[in-house]
């Protein structure tokens, strides 16, 4: 059996990291692979209750600690629902968003506290830590542009282009911090582009990558 794999995608808005892990995740369907695509925040029932109370309403409408633990509640169904059945069952999870997200915009981008953080995260993440992070790096003046074109306006990509620099500075402190599991996508070039350095940072973890 092909064994389970947690795979997590990662960065700012604008990014294409949402496209990039659909084509993943078709990729890895194709070669056989039994994949779950999910998202963060969201994933299971409840956390997309809880996705609603985060994306909407002003700016301000949360304080950085809120968000921090409505993020930490979400990710706490998501993993008892869909990501730790999956991940038993043998699959290749892959996750739009998850833990990294908290860490930048909220320790670093929303300058909250980094222990309580880090507190949640063993408490709940535990041992369920990602095998692959992928971080995916660009210059937000193009990344809200391009999410702009999209159509998005949701309450972090109102947040203002300050926010979104330290956000970007934030992913690469991660991306630094935890250099085991994470790998930096330069997300400006083509889809195909990008999506070749996904599929070559896979290339440890799953033989067909290596092919
Ligand atoms: P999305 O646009 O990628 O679906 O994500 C929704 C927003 O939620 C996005 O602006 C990033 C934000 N977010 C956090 O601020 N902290 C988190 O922990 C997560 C998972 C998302």
């Amino acid at each position: 059996m092909k064994r389970a794999l947690f795979i997590t995608f990662e960065g700012g808005e604008g990014t294409g990291k949402s496209t990039q892990a659909l084509v993943l995740a078709g990729k890895l369907r194709q070669l056989g692979y039994q994949v779950v695509a999910t998202r963060e925040p969201g994933g299971s029932a409840d956390a997309d209750a809880i996705r609603q109370l985060l994306v909407s309403g002003e700016t301000g409408r949360w304080s950085v600690t809120a968000e921090i633990l409505l993020n930490y509640a979400a990710r706490e169904s998501h993993l008892r629902h869909t990501i730790k059945p999956a991940l038993a069952e043998g699959a290749v999870v892959i996750c739009d968003r998850f833990a990294d997200s908290t860490r930048a915009y909220q320790g670093y981008a929303g300058e909250g506290d980094s222990q309580l953080i880090d507190q949640l995260d063993q408490n709940i993440v535990g041992e369920t830590q990602p095998d692959l992070t992928l971080v995916f790096d660009l210059d937000p003046r193009i990344g809200l542009e391009r999410a702009g074109t999209r159509g998005g306006d949701d309450r972090f990509e109102r947040k203002g282009l300050a926010f979104h620099d330290r956000l970007r500075e934030g992913y690469l402190a991660v991306a630094n911090e935890f250099s085991a599991r994470c790998t930096v996508i330069d997300a400006s070039g083509s889809k195909d582009d990008v999506a070749s350095q996904v599929w070559q940072a896979l290339s440890p973890l799953i033989e067909d990558a290596r092919q």
